[in-house]
């Protein structure tokens, strides 16, 4: 989903398989080494990223778990999508490694009765600690398979009363220019913002992600909390949320914002409404040569009756 700005950048022009294979190389070399470097223009890599999380214990087995073949931790986590951190997929890791997480708060407010802001140990103790396996499938045709910890948002949402007029949540990142150093070449207006719907925002499948892999969230993936809505294209899960605000309205979205007629506000998966200029009937598990099928909503069909009804050709 790179885009320019303000104009889009074909789909061509998002790393290429063979880049991506080059620059995982280089990182494993580097790293076999023990070195950070920068080399002939190449990132120099953080020895941090495989070992930044503290260890998360205490973990109960979730009902929603796919048991299909995880992803590797190397692979979650040196190929994400960050755009505050860089546009390229290995440059989060490598530009997010000093993010400042701790401390951190997230505001509930907008029409809820009595606005809160709660900080992150309150927020650990909401809920137990769930491993959650899902599938994750991005806009751009790829998929993974990922270990997730969390618990369901709505344990987070029902700190608060909502008040008659709240329908959607809106949720926003935290930027900070000073720590976000290629917020200029993101192309797209920051601070990032999501929203969904309430009875989406409320489906136990919609997760509150502080971990993966047994530990924090890397910070390339969203620490020190995200959302992650399986049945829909990843761009619907914000990373490093800070706020969260019922509204009446259907709020705007990052990608939405930024080209309109490719992204929706709904943006479930679904193989028969094509990307404008590309195929979502596949998709590419990072790690597997062949393509597999997409299946509607990513393969969650306990999601389909909060669509009963609507036409998702129209709400894509
Ligand atoms: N959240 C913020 N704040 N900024 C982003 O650029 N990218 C989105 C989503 N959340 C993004 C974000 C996109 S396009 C995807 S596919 C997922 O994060 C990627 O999550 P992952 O890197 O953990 O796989």
């Amino acid at each position: 989903m790179l885009i320019g700005k303000p104009k889009a950048l074909p789909y061509s022009l998002v790393t290429s398989k063979a880049d991506y294979l080059n620059r995982r190389r280089f990182l494993s070399t580097v790293l076999a080494g023990g070195t950070a470097a920068a080399i002939g223009g190449r990132l120099a890599v953080p020895e941090a990223y495989a070992q930044s999380g503290r260890k998360l214990s205490g973990l109960t087995k979730s009902p929603f778990s796919t048991t299909e073949k995880m992803n590797s931790f190397e692979d979650i986590t040196t190929y994400n999508n960050y755009y505050e951190f860089g546009t390229g997929k290995d440059e989060p890791a490598v530009y997010a490694k000093n993010f400042k997480t701790t401390p951190w708060t997230v505001s509930l407010e907008g029409e809820v009765t009595q606005p809160k802001t709660l900080d992150m140990d309150a927020i650990m103790k909401l809920a137990p600690l769930e491993e959650r396996i899902y599938r994750h499938r991005c806009v751009e045709g790829w998929s993974i398979v990922v270990p997730w910890i969390g618990f369901s948002l709505s344990a987070l949402l029902k700190q608060v009363v909502p008040t008659a007029k709240a329908k959607y949540i809106s949720f926003e990142t935290y930027f900070d220019t000073k720590q976000m150093p290629k917020w200029r070449s993101a192309g797209i207006q920051l601070p990032y913002v999501e929203g969904l719907r309430m009875d989406e925002a409320m489906h136990p499948l919609t997760l509150l992600g502080v971990g993966l892999y047994g530990q924090v969230l890397p910070n390339q993936n969203g620490a020190p909390l995200r959302l992650v809505v399986p049945w829909k294209y990843g761009f619907k899960s914000i990373k490093s949320i800070v706020k969260i605000k019922f509204v009446e309205k259907q709020p705007p979205t990052t990608w939405n914002i930024a080209i309109s007629n490719e992204y929706g506000f709904y943006s479930n998966v679904n193989p028969k409404v094509d990307h404008p200029r590309w195929t979502q009937a596949k998709e590419r598990r990072l790690g597997e040569v062949f393509r597999r099928d997409t299946l509607m909503f990513n393969g969650y069909d306990q999601v389909a009756s909060l669509y009963a009804g609507m036409d998702l050709k129209k709400n894509y």
